[in-house]
């Protein structure tokens, strides 16, 4: 964490799970759970059903609603699709893109990422873009250049003043919900690595500025350990978010100094 430079964030991400009658007990227990944080952006990424439930719930809780994907359109006839103006007008103020799972099971392309990025950033709500290698490009030695290619091409078009809206997560394919978690050393690797593409694309004070999250199996015993590293700003957290008291660790975990 850097935060002379950069927001430390933490972010959950629910995927498929929860209900939007659950929302609330969950907050009231994060809330007896968590710390008092001033420093410490807290963020829940949910089923975009549930975003005006944790809305009410979040707001003396200082949890910030996000969604978990966005359609690239404006608006119209697009069965089924969410517009950004639509996560807007429920609450939201952050939205995942680009996550593995809907990269392989939605088939969703760079490009598109790069879309539903810009419909966000016209909105003002934050992208969360996510990057990540397999194990297979992983053990290939082929990470760097394809987490450089994903970077550049999802931030396509996105101008400087932009990008520092922007925050990229982090995570390996391999690390997410197998239990299996980067090392704090191989995370930062990348993380410092992500930020020197920006570096490249915008200039030093545009890099350091945009925070870089981890994600991949982080919990409550590991989260200290890799928010110690100096390019990783916050979590974005699958499984661990689903539980209060240890989401609530995680964000304790980023009081270190
Ligand atoms: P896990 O924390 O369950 O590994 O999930 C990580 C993730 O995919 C967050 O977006």
């Amino acid at each position: 964490m850097n935060r002379k430079y950069r927001k430390t964030v933490i972010a959950g991400n629910w995927k498929m799970n929860q209900l939007c009658s659950g929302v609330k007990p969950f907050i009231e227990q994060l809330r007896e759970a968590m710390p008092r944080t001033k420093t410490c952006e807290v963020v829940l990424c949910t089923p975009a059903l549930m975003i005006p439930a944790m809305v009410r719930a979040g707001k003396d809780a200082r949890v910030a609603a996000g969604g978990q994907d966005v359609s690239k359109y404006e608006k119209g006839a697009y069965t089924g699709e969410i517009s950004a103006d639509m996560l807007l007008d429920a609450g939201a103020k952050y939205c995942i893109v680009g996550h593995s799972e809907r990269r392989e099971y939605h088939h969703e392309s760079d490009s598109l990422i790069n879309e539903k990025a810009k419909a966000l950033l016209a909105k003002g709500i934050t992208p969360i873009i996510c990057v990540g290698e397999s194990l297979e490009q992983r053990e290939k030695d082929l990470t760097m250049e394809y987490i450089a290619y994903q970077v550049c091409a999802a931030l396509s078009g996105i101008d400087g003043t932009q990008v520092r809206r922007c925050i990229i997560a982090y995570e390996p394919i391999w690390a997410i919900g197998t239990g299996k978690t980067a090392t704090a050393e191989q995370a930062q690797e990348v993380c410092e690595f992500i930020r020197g593409v920006i570096r490249k694309l915008y200039g030093a004070r545009s890099a350091r500025a945009v925070s870089i999250l981890y994600g991949g199996s982080m919990n409550a015993k590991n989260a200290a350990e890799l928010l110690s590293m100096p390019d990783i700003d916050g979590g974005l957290i699958g499984g661990a978010s689903l539980k209060p008291a240890d989401f609530a660790a995680i964000i304790a975990a980023t009081a270190q100094e």
